[in-house]
């Protein structure tokens, strides 16, 4: 499925992500900024947190254990996750996030 990573230096950058890995994986494996993913996406650090724009539905609602992480994350919004828990399945719908400069 593609992923749309909208970055906080203004550039977008669309990447085909397998299914299978997540909204993370796509983005530190592109060498993309933004997704620091200090803990390697075993959803325990919050420096993977994105705005989720579009493709919502084709996620898992977070975990009690995502939400209480997020309370860490800064400038958290209602679209906030954790992009390390946002799976790709092969009927995903095109997902879009925004990246926020304060994961580092
Ligand atoms: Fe650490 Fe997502 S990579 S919580």
């Amino acid at each position: 499925p593609k992923v749309t990573y909208e970055l906080s230096d203004g550039t977008v950058h669309d990447i085909d992500v397998p299914c299978g890995q997540s909204v993370m994986d796509g983005s530190v494996r592109n060498n993309l900024p933004g997704i620091v993913a200090e803990c390697g996406g075993s959803c325990s650090c919050a420096t993977c947190h994105v705005f989720l724009d579009d493709g919502a539905s084709s996620f898992d609602e977070p975990s009690d254990e995502e939400r209480e992480l997020l309370e860490f994350a800064e400038g958290v919004q209602p679209n906030s996750r954790l992009s390390c828990q946002l799976i790709l399945a092969a009927d995903s719908p095109d997902v879009r996030v925004t990246v926020p400069d304060t994961n580092g």
